[in-house]
């Protein structure tokens, strides 16, 4: 079992460089099934999330090259559409794309149902409506989602009833090689949405509208190979963006795309932090002084879910009471009771927090309940005073490269210790 610990209240000081998206990273990796040829992707993030998606390809059949650390080369040639083993596929909730992939290709798939962060209720029937416009039949049963296709794929028009990252990247895959043309309505705007459809693009299809209300997908009849490097991903980069606020100093964080931050660094400014902005870079200046805020998290360009628990953290260190409200999932404050533990005073109703600036919090032992609630749970111990301790990590080694390594770069006493599982058994 491993842990985190750490010593807070140190401000970061130097560079963070931000590593590929892992949301991007994930699509694009499970959308080389559709070319029957080799993939170069650089910038592939060192995830788990990376990793695995690469291990169910692999038992799949296909064949995966690192060139470097951060360059894969992915041959889909012989991928066969198997049942991709159960044990990799729940790990994970982006394995749908496996099925928008496969059908797409073969025209059938059959994946077992997608695992991921716990927000509580995350249904995938706009994927399934998406799937059966384009004349699929999709059943759910045993624990598996089975479409199949084998009279062809039609280009249709194709409302989505709620705005959905994941169906929309999903109704891509499967329609890139359909016949005709499909129009999705009401898409996600997302830069991942936007990165998967440029590799498409990039391999051969014909997508466009990718980023904004309308995509339009003319179906062709084969992909090629491309090589294509994956986006800064822009919830690492707002994470140590927050972190940089929290814990004063100044850090320069490099390597992302200003523009899919501005929802946030709006925020960061309006709270009296300083910003300067560079054409791939931000540096954020803080002496720990922080207004309160009011935000709401929504879809793209909305204030992104996915930082939700990390601004939290950010509130509960302002003077004031904020208003935090959660746009996207219903579940997404599990994170507040583990932040009590440190001090902090957030009242939960239902998709509201209100939260009590305490101006500071203090170090306690604490678990990463999702992915984003470890990377909060890191926020929260690097600004608090004493020492923090934060369980199942293993959240957090899903989504952010080299965490530990980056932070110690920028003056934080961060460490990961291997406790043997054995004492633990014991202490039963
Ligand atoms: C993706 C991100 C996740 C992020 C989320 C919202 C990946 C791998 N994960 O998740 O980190 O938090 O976008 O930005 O990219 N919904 C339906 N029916 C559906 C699908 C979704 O009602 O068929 C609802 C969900 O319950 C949720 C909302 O739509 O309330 C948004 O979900 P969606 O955008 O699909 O999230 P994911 O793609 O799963």
């Amino acid at each position: 079992m491993e842990k985190i610990i750490i010593s807070g209240g140190r401000p970061l000081n130097g560079e963070i460089p931000v590593s590929g998206f892992k949301n991007a990273a994930v699509a694009i990796v499970l959308a080389t099934i559709l070319t029957e040829d080799k993939c170069i992707i650089e910038n592939l993030p060192q995830i788990s999330d990376v990793t695995i998606s690469l291990e169910i390809l692999r038992s799949m059949g296909v064949r995966i090259k690192y060139i470097n650390k951060t360059t894969a080369e992915i041959d889909s040639t012989f991928v066969k559409p198997d049942l991709a083993p159960y044990e990799l596929v729940r790990k994970m909730r982006a394995s749908y794309y496996l099925v928008g992939s496969l059908l797409g290709r073969f025209k059938k798939a059959v994946v077992g149902l997608p695992g991921g962060c716990d927000f509580g209720v995350r249904p995938i029937d706009q994927h399934i409506k998406g799937f059966e416009a384009l004349g699929s039949k999709v059943t759910v049963e045993s624990g598996c989602i089975e479409a199949d296709a084998t009279k062809g794929l039609v280009g249709t028009n194709i409302y989505m009833d709620v705005v959905s990252v994941g169906a929309t990247i999903n109704v891509m895959l499967a329609a890139v090689k359909a016949d005709g043309v499909t129009v999705i309505e009401n898409a996600a705007h997302e830069p991942h949405v936007v990165d998967t459809a440029n590799f498409l693009n990039a391999c051969g299809a014909d997508i466009s509208g990718a980023g904004t209300d309308t995509i339009k997908i003319r179906g062709v009849k084969n992909l090629h190979g491309a090589t294509y490097a994956i986006i800064p991903d822009m919830i690492e980069a707002g994470t140590y963006l927050i972190a940089g606020a929290a814990t004063g100093g100044k850090l320069r964080v490099t390597n992302l795309i200003p523009k899919h931050l501005d929802s946030l660094t709006a925020k960061l400014e309006e709270m009296g932090v300083t910003l300067i902005e560079e054409d791939e870079a931000i540096t954020v200046i803080s002496d720990g002084k922080l207004n309160r805020a009011n935000i709401k998290t929504q879809p793209y360009p909305g204030f992104p879910t996915d930082l939700n628990p990390q601004m939290g953290v950010l509130l509960c260190l302002a003077q004031g009471t904020s208003i935090l409200t959660e746009g996207v999932w219903e579940n997404r404050f599990r994170y507040v009771e583990e932040l009590k533990r440190m001090g902090a005073k957030i009242k939960v109703d239902g998709r509201t927090a209100v939260v009590e600036g305490v101006g500071a919090l203090s170090g306690a032992g604490v678990r990463a309940l999702d992915l984003r609630a470890g990377a909060a749970m890191i926020v929260a111990g690097l600004a608090a005073t004493g020492r923090t301790t934060i369980e199942e990590i293993f959240h957090i080694q899903r989504g952010y490269e080299d965490i530990i390594e980056k932070l110690q770069a920028v003056g934080a006493d961060i460490r990961m210790v291997t406790i043997p599982d054995n004492i633990y058994e014991k202490a039963n």
